[in-house]
């Protein structure tokens, strides 16, 4: 099957060489193709240009193509969101009510509350419940412009459940259109029965846990959750090696409550990515220098917990690629809505449209191991894009906070949703 889409308005993120990610100054720079068509073939991008059709295509359009006219209307890549939690069960706004009322993510965490709460939860729903808890949630982000995903377990807690969890996740992937990537996170935190016993914990992720996972192939990618009152460094770098002894690569959890030494364990482990990072100084921002680990900064939870912001003009200065991702989850961002992440990246991190754009589409979809067929339009990418309803030009996506500019949603060259005509 293939589509053409023509008097696309603007057609955004155009690569002609494309690149793992950009960084530094290169990140304000987004190519676009103003008054433009693109062609699929099959699952992928085949071509690209300005109007009007080359002679060759208007002859083929009559053969077979399907024709969406986009006039007025900005054609995006879809997101990419490179962190997520997005299998649980139920929800937790009784701590939203806590926290209303002044209790801290930390403070609701040591009464028993947060991971422990959603690892409970979790611990009571059978596989095909949560399957269809996060099918809603995976439908949800795809019309909102989302077309591949990482999403992590770590409600488990124990063998049993987090293999549960990572099998549901292996399950969406056949279930949903949109492009999944699984993460191991066994050591999200310490469950109640090894509090004070955190090291026969971390015995029973690495002696396990990891190698369970690994011969099931359930996660290639490995995830700690390395900071105060969690894991220390040096607890992650023990779960690191046992995971990267098992093939599985390092993308993690840091310094989102104090410098918890994360980001250099990251780097030092050449983990994927490094997630969080509200407390990012110059040490760290040298050890990321030149790493190949993506920065990735989490603007939701942050939004929801009201922390401080991850310095992202000074990485950006310094000469860092940053990527942003939605963090959906049920303690600290209970949304997975990419729009408003590029909003926040714009109106809380002084991000300027284009910066905003480069780092939830190829700056995410390097964070997850995809950016060589994701996160841009090129010729020979996996044809994942959206087009918009009337938009008077792409700063407008990150402008209108709240609302869906999404018309229609395309996957794997495929029209998902929206407009059939
Ligand atoms: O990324 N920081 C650790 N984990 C999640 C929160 C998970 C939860 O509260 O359920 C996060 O914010
Ligand atoms: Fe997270």
């Amino acid at each position: 099957m293939a589509l053409l889409i023509i008097n696309i308005q603007e057609l955004v993120q155009v690569e002609e060489n494309p690149v793992p990610f950009v960084a530094g100054e290169a990140m304000s720079e987004l190519c676009t193709l103003r008054n433009s068509w693109l062609l699929t073939d099959g699952d992928r991008i085949a071509d690209f240009g300005e109007m009007p059709l080359p002679e060759w295509l208007k002859t083929s359009a009559d053969a077979g193509l399907t024709v969406i006219d986009a006039r007025g209307r900005t054609v995006f890549p879809s997101f990419c969101d490179s962190h997520t939690h997005l299998v649980y069960a139920g929800s937790r706004e009784v701590e939203y009510i806590d926290k209303i009322r002044g209790l801290s993510y930390e403070e609701i965490a040591r009464r028993g509350g947060g991971i422990l709460n959603s690892a409970k939860r979790l611990h009571d729903a059978s596989e095909d419940e949560l399957t269809e808890q996060a099918l809603g949630r995976l439908n949800e982000i795809m019309m909102l412009g989302t077309g591949a995903v990482e999403i992590k377990s770590g409600y488990g807690l124990n063998l049993e459940d987090e293999l549960k969890m990572l099998r549901v996740i292996r399950k969406l992937k056949d279930l949903s259109p949109l492009t999944i990537v699984p993460t191991f996170l066994g050591a999200h935190a310490v469950p109640a029965e090894y509090r004070g016993r955190q090291d026969a914990f971390v015995d029973l992720v690495v002696g396990e846990m990891v190698p369970a996972v690994a011969a099931e192939k359930l996660a290639g990618f490995i995830d700690v959750f390395c900071d105060r009152g969690f894991f220390t460094a040096r607890e992650t770098e023990r779960i690191l090696e046992a995971g990267i002894k098992h093939g599985m690569r390092a993308k993690i959890h840091a310094n989102e409550l104090d410098y918890s030494g994360g980001i250099q364990a990251g780097v030092k482990y050449k983990a994927l990515s490094v997630d969080h990072l509200e407390f990012t100084g110059d040490e760290e921002i040298n050890a990321l220098l030149h790493s190949g680990t993506m920065p990735t900064v989490l603007p939701g939870a942050a939004f929801f917990l009201e922390m401080v912001c991850a310095p992202v003009r000074r990485m950006i200065s310094a000469g860092l690629p940053v990527a942003m991702a939605s963090d959906f989850n049920p303690g600290s961002s209970p949304s997975g809505n990419m729009q408003f992440i590029l909003s926040l990246a714009c109106i809380k991190y002084k991000m300027v449209p284009e910066e905003a754009i480069n780092a939830v589409t190829i700056n995410s979809a390097y964070a997850m191991g995809l950016s060589k067929d994701f996160g841009s339009i090129a010729r020979g990418k996996v044809a994942n894009l959206f087009i918009t309803h009337p938009i008077p030009g792409y700063a407008f996506m990150p402008y209108a906070y709240g609302s869906n500019k999404v018309e229609t949603v395309i996957l794997k060259g495929k029209i998902i949703a929206g407009n059939k005509e």
